[in-house]
């Protein structure tokens, strides 16, 4: 297996997923119309790869585009991050948040049946667990429950990729992410998010750079070693390792159904919990400076622990997530603090 086809290339997991695969000698071919992202991540993994790739600017739901693609390059798998992400803004844009997740993920499956292409890797979260009071989260836990037009969108490809793999020869992996933090340790990629960051690690690293005054650390009140919620934080660089770990796989002779297809859902996650103030310190540690910041109200739909099982991806991927939270809050702050206004600095 050669050539992927990364879909959403261009974003943060996808950048640094591509690096990933370049080194492990792969080709590849990104799909991105830049919603959310720009061409200076493109530059930034030529850079520190020192290898090139194609690309395609445009969107996975046009279908012209998909074909012209798989007509083109002889593709071996597909990595689908192409999708919007923020929980709020689906609550404000449901419409938006289910055409754009939903008819990509459906227009890709349909040309990749026309070219012959079997393997999917899919970007799925652990969100699809909505709430449960059990932990860790186990892939055998029933999914569902999602709070948000967001989480239901990941829920709801889930679904249908189980169904399609099912009664066809298609083979999917479906990767569900904890929270992926942090950035590439040449300082030269990172997270870049428009606007105000909705996420707790570009927000901590935007008020120490300056960009923003203080942080509102969502709830002290929960039942946690110190009242913040506890989250599994993950390197992204240790992401797009398991992104790679789930292309062999694919290698491995699989346990195929009697049509051929598959699928496993897989966490992707450390199996540590750290609380918000413990990311705070370790930010604190890494930049050399204090952060301002006030503990205010709980942020509604956040639920109070969340980290993952990992047996399954040591098992049936070999992987198992390297990186500390230290390294998280060092590399995020070298790409902050070198680039305070992210690709635009
Ligand atoms: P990102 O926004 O940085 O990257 C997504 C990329 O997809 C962007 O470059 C965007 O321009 C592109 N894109 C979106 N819609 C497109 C379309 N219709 N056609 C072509 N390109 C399109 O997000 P990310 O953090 O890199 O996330 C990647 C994937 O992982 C997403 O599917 C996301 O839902 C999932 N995920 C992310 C997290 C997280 O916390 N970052 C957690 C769990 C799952
Ligand atoms: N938090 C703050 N202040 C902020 C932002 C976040 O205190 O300004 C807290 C939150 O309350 C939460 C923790 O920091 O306790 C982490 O919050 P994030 O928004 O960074 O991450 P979430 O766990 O809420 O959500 C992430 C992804 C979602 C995904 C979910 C489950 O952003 O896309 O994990 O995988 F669905």
């Amino acid at each position: 297996m050669n050539k992927i086809l990364v879909t959403g290339g261009a974003g943060y997991i996808g950048s640094h997923t591509v690096v990933e695969l370049l080194a492990a000698g792969y080709e590849v071919v990104i799909l991105d119309n830049f919603v959310n992202s720009s061409d200076k991540s493109l530059e930034a993994i030529r850079k520190v790869s020192g290898k090139n790739f194609d690309f395609v600017k445009g969107d996975v739901r046009d279908s012209v585009v998909l074909d012209n693609i798989f007509k083109a390059h002889e593709i071996d798998a597909v990595i689908h991050f192409a999708g919007l992400k923020a929980v709020g803004e689906s609550v404000q844009k449901p419409l938006e948040y289910y055409d754009n997740n939903l008819i990509s993920t459906l227009h890709l499956l349909e040309a990749m049946k026309k070219a012959g292409v079997k393997k999917f890797v899919f970007s799925s979260s652990a969100t699809v667990y909505g709430e449960t009071e059990v932990y860790p989260f186990d892939e055998s836990f029933p999914i569902g429950g999602t709070t948000n037009p967001y989480g239901t969108t990941k829920y709801m490809q889930e679904l249908m990729l189980k169904d399609i793999s099912a009664t066809s020869d298609l083979q999917v992996i479906t990767l569900r992410y904890f929270n992926p933090v942090g950035a590439h340790e040449s300082g030269e990629m990172g997270e870049d998010p428009q606007g105000i960051p909705n996420n707790l690690c570009p927000f901590i690293t935007q008020v120490l750079v300056g960009r923003r005054d203080k942080l509102s650390v969502f709830g002290g009140d929960y039942d946690t070693k110190d009242g913040t919620c506890i989250r599994d934080y993950i390197h992204v660089v240790d992401l797009a390792k398991g992104h790679v770990c789930a292309l062999k796989k694919f290698d491995s002779g699989l346990r195929l159904n009697e049509n051929g297809g598959y699928f496993d859902a897989i966490n992707l996650g450390t199996g540590k919990g750290s609380s918000v103030l413990d990311m705070i310190a370790a930010f604190e540690k890494a930049a050399g400076k204090k952060l301002n910041y006030e503990v205010v109200d709980r942020r509604a739909g956040d639920i109070a622990v969340c980290y993952a099982k990992t047996d399954k991806a040591r098992e049936e991927l070999g992987f198992v997530a390297e990186k500390t939270v230290e390294d998280m809050a060092q590399d995020s702050w070298r790409w902050q603090s070198t680039h305070p206004k992210g690709f635009n600095s």
